[in-house]
């Protein structure tokens, strides 16, 4: 199988090139952050506090979380219910990043991503691929841009998407949010040694794509 692990921070880019790079090598895409989203949604709705450990730990146990492929394109199911559309407000964001910061989470869901990893090649993102879902991957990328620059396009995208915002409270969700990946215990968001470093700060996607297409193409 051929794995490519995307890792970095908040609104460095990192779905968009996977997403391109899947399209590219016509394999499927695993947005890992998603599935944090989606037991995020899933908890939020259920009333349970997301830093409390033993309110998460007792929660996981009663939710199914199932991550399937519907004509190529990855869906999050938990309890049966698909939850792609309720992910990406701010609230499950911020929620997201707090209940990934447990250890019984990431150990249920970096294990349904080794099995995903194992079925189909695929190009992944998220925050600790290359440094712990995958340590062994062959490819590793860790994709960064300077956080004001990584608001504003978050900013963009929530404005496009609908949702309402504005710029100081973005830019403060995703400080706060490279905070907490950071600076979590276990698997915290970190460069693998051997991964290569992207800087998007001045680079659109396309130059991005390419550049990485050609370390694909000499590996
Ligand atoms: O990539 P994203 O913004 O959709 O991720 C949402 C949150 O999920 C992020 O703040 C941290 C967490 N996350 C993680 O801890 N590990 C991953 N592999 C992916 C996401």
């Amino acid at each position: 199988m051929i794995n490519i692990a995307i890792d970095g921070p908040s609104g460095a880019g990192k779905s968009t090139l996977a997403k391109a790079i899947a399209k590219a090598l016509n394999i499927h895409y695993l947005d890992t952050g998603a599935m944090y989203r989606g037991l995020a949604y899933a908890a939020l709705q259920a009333g349970v506090d997301v830093k409390d450990q033993t309110q998460v730990e007792r929660f996981l146990g009663t939710a199914d979380m199932k991550t399937v492929y519907a004509d190529g394109e990855q869906r999050v199911l938990v309890n049966g219910r698909d939850v792609m559309p309720y992910i990406r407000t701010p609230e499950v964001s911020k929620a997201a990043s707090d209940i990934s910061a447990h250890p019984c989470v990431r150990m249920k869901l970096v294990s349904m991503q080794r099995d995903v990893a194992s079925q189909y090649d695929l190009v992944l993102d998220g925050r600790d691929i290359g440094t712990f879902v995958l340590p062994n991957a062959k490819h590793k990328f860790f994709v960064t841009a300077d956080v004001e620059e990584r608001a504003r396009r978050r900013f963009r995208e929530d404005l496009a998407r609908g949702i309402k915002s504005d710029f100081q409270s973005v830019l403060e969700n995703m400080r706060e949010r490279d905070r907490n990946d950071s600076s979590r215990s276990l698997a915290p968001l970190k460069k693998a040694d051997d991964a290569v470093l992207i800087d998007t700060t001045d680079m659109n996607i396309d130059a991005v794509l390419d550049f990485v297409l050609s370390i694909l193409k000499q590996e």
